[in-house]
């Protein structure tokens, strides 16, 4: 087993990684005793919430139950339908509601086993019951292993756009246990490698180089390959994370392709595109985006997108009204009185935050055609 730090002082916390931390005996012994600990403070009962959907409880709550030495059936657990669909106030008040049922207190806890959609809900319920109640994360996505489980942002979507309510409200611990990636779907894995292609873009170029001399171990989801992947992303989501909490700097770099990717899942109501594949057109769309600004070459736009493209990830839009696209745009939380903030490159690993960007150029790679920018083949992967 693997333990990160996220360094916030008293609201820090660590993050164990590893490959069936989840199960009753062997190498998840140390996950096993870091989660009595938070189930049982100072030996005392602790009561406790489980909030996850149906796909995870089928596959993962009875190792839980296990973990935390309880029957499944005693084991008070909400499940919620699963999917970007239901990020919702309803479910949000859901929670809230099975919160008081299980007469939680100030010093219970919840604990969220799931993907990003859990995770965020429960975050977002641990932070308003009685004003903040401690949460658990324990991400079952490679999506919410290698990102959102980790730095503490929680949240629901409104119709108006994505995210557009939440909080700032860190865990107690995040626990990986990358064995159950296992049961997990690929289209829901390669959504995954999206963020992760994220920090090489933003900020490493030699991760992105070992994504591209990786992708057959990557596709395969070769454990070796998956444990490496979500160390590198953990690592980097924990120091930027203990560098700007609130985003009022550095974190921001994190949106990369986000600020297009969350426009695109609006526009659909949250249905057809997973988040990850929002964020990988997303993030081809930044790169356009500087190149037409003359920020950066066409051919780091190529390689990002071949690299995409060969991780088995969307790269092009789906046709839709740009002005549709723009009304969600305008509501980003990026977006400030004066203009659209957006992260750009000026390469691969060298992301910065722009504002006041151009609408016409934002306009014209939202109307954009399919297709590499290169003027030539765009560079050989591995
Ligand atoms: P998700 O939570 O919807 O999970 C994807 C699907 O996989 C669901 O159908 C779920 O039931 C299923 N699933 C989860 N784990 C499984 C497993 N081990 N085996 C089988 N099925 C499993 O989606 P996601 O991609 O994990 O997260 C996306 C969400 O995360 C978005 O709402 C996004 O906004 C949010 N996000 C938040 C942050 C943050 O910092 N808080 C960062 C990135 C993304
Ligand atoms: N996923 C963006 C952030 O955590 O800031």
């Amino acid at each position: 087993m693997n333990r990160l730090d996220v360094a916030l002082g008293e609201r820090g916390y660590p993050i164990l990684i590893g490959a069936d931390l989840l199960a009753a005996s062997g190498p998840g012994q140390d996950a096993l005793s870091d989660l009595q600990l938070c189930a049982v403070p100072g030996g005392q009962p602790h009561r406790c919430l489980v909030v996850t959907d149906e796909n995870v409880a089928r596959h993962h709550l009875p190792a839980l139950a296990g973990c935390l030495q309880r029957a499944p059936s005693e084991l008070p657990t909400l499940v919620l339908p699963a999917g970007e669909q239901h990020k919702t106030l309803a479910n949000f008040g859901r929670i809230l509601d099975a919160c008081a049922a299980a007469g939680l207190r100030r010093d219970d806890l919840l604990i969220a086993l799931g993907g990003g959609v859990i995770g965020d809900l429960a975050g977002f319920a641990a932070a308003s019951y009685m004003r903040g109640i401690d949460f658990l994360q324990i991400p079952t996505t490679l999506l919410a292993m290698v990102d959102s489980s980790v730095g503490g942002k929680t949240g629901l979507n409104l119709a108006a756009g994505k995210n557009l309510a939440g909080a700032f409200w860190q865990p107690r611990l995040v626990l990986a246990d990358t064995a159950t990636l296992t049961t997990l779907d690929r289209r829901e894995y390669r959504a995954g490698l999206a963020e992760v292609v994220k920090y090489a873009a933003i900020g490493d170029p030699s991760l992105f180089e070992w994504l591209v001399a990786n992708v057959a171990a990557i596709n395969a989801a070769d454990a070796g390959a998956v444990a490496w992947m979500v160390e590198q992303s953990c690592r980097h989501k924990a120091a930027i994370v203990a560098r700007d909490e609130r985003e009022h700097g550095d974190r921001a770099l994190l949106n990369l392709g986000h600020t297009f990717g969350h426009a695109l899942e609006a526009a659909l109501d949250y249905q057809g595109l997973l988040h990850g594949e929002a964020v990988a057109i997303g993030m081809v769309q930044a790169a356009r985006l500087s190149t037409q600004l003359g920020l950066a070459s066409a051919a780091d736009h190529d390689r990002l997108r071949t690299l995409l493209v060969d991780l088995g990830l969307p790269v092009d839009p789906p046709a839709l009204p740009v002005e549709r696209l723009e009304h969600h745009m305008a509501l980003d939380k990026k977006a400030s009185r004066s203009g659209l903030r957006f992260v750009l490159w000026r390469g691969i690993g060298e992301a910065f935050i722009a504002t006041d960007v151009p609408a016409e150029a934002v306009r014209e790679v939202l109307g954009a055609g399919p297709g590499a920018l290169g003027p030539g083949p765009s560079q050989p992967n591995g």
